[in-house]
C-alpha cells in the first residue's frame, strides 16, 4: 500500500533524513519508534509533501509515486494526515471542525459521515455543540482523528497520537485505533509508548538519526530488548 525506499528530505539546507525505509500492507497497523528528534514527524511531512523537501528515494502509495504532489493531493489518493499540533479549530464547535474538510469521494473507498464519526466517537456527539478551544487535550485528539477520517482516508498517519495525555485518556485513544483498524483503515503511527505498540501495531519500523535502523515484527521487537535499549532508552 505505502512503499517508501531510500528517502532523503531537508527543510531548506538541513537535511534530516538519510535513508529512511517503510512499508505497509492494507489493514496493516505500523509503529515508527524513535527518540526525540531522530525525524518521525519528519517522515510522516515527506509522505504528505508539507514543510519538508524530498531530495532522493521513493515514496509510493499504491504503486503511483507521490512525488511533485501537493498535500492536498496525497489527500485526495486516501493519505490521512494527523500532525502532532492537532491543529482543530479552537474558536469553532466539535461538529463545525468537523463540516470543515473537503469530502473527497471515490467509487472504492468507505465513505465516512458524520454521523458514522460520531458512532465511533459518542463523546464528540456529547460535546458536538462544544467549542473545540476549550475541549481536553485527548478530546482533541479524537476530533483531529474525526476529521480526518471525512476526507476518507486509506491510510492514516498518525504523529504521536498519545503525546501529553494521561494513561487513562491515551488508553481511549487506542480503542479508537484498534476500532478504526477493525474498519479496515492502515495506520503509520508515531509513537514513544510502547504499550501502544503492544497493543496496536503489527509491525515496527525504528528510526535513528534520520534513518530506518530496524524493522520486524512485534514479536521479533519484543523478543529482542537490546532494541529498546539501544534507540530508545535515553542515553
Ligand atoms: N521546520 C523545521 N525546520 C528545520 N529543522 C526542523 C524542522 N522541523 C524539525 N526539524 C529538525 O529535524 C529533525 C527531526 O525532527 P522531527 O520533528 O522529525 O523528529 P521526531 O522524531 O518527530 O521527534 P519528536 O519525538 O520530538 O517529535 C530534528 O533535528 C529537528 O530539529
Ligand atoms: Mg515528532
Amino acid at each position: 500500500m505505502l512503499r517508501i525506499s531510500e528517502l532523503h528530505a531537508a527543510y531548506g539546507k538541513a537535511n534530516v533524513l538519510h535513508g529512511i525505509e517503510l512499508s505497509v500492507e492494507p489493514g496493516q497497523v505500523v509503529c515508527l519508534i524513535g527518540r526525540n528528534g531522530v525525524g518521525k514527524s519528519s517522515t510522516m511531512k515527506a509522505i504528505v509533501g508539507e514543510q519538508i523537501t524530498r531530495t532522493r528515494g521513493t515514496v509510493e502509495f499504491e504503486g503511483a509515486s507521490l512525488a511533485g504532489l501537493r498535500a492536498h493531493e496525497v489527500i485526495r489518493r486516501g493519505v490521512g494526515y494527523v500532525p502532532e499540533d492537532r491543529r482543530v479549530f479552537a474558536s469553532l464547535t466539535v461538529l463545525e471542525n468537523l463540516l470543515v474538510p473537503r469530502r473527497v469521494t471515490h467509487p472504492d473507498r468507505h465513505l465516512w459521515s458524520v454521523d458514522e464519526v460520531f458512532r465511533l466517537f459518542p463523546q464528540l456527539h456529547d460535546y458536538r455543540h462544544r467549542r473545540a478551544g476549550v475541549m481536553s487535550g485527548g478530546e482533541q485528539q479524537m476530533l483531529s482523528i474525526a476529521r480526518s477520517l471525512l476526507t476518507c482516508p486509506k491510510l492514516l498517519l498518525l504523529d504521536e497520537p498519545h503525546e501529553g495525555l494521561a494513561p487513562k485518556v491515551a488508553e481511549e485513544v487506542v480503542d479508537a485505533i484498534l476500532a478504526l483498524k477493525g474498519e479496515g483503515v492502515s495506520m503509520v503511527i508515531s509513537e514513544q509508548a510502547l504499550n501502544t505498540v503492544r497493543r496496536c501495531a503489527d509491525r515496527v519500523f525504528v528510526i535513528d538519526r534520520g534513518m530506518t535502523v530496524w524493522s520486524g515484527s512485534v514479536d521479533e521487537f519484543y523478543a529482542d530488548p537490546q532494541i529498546t535499549q539501544k534507540y530508545l532508552m535515553v542515553q
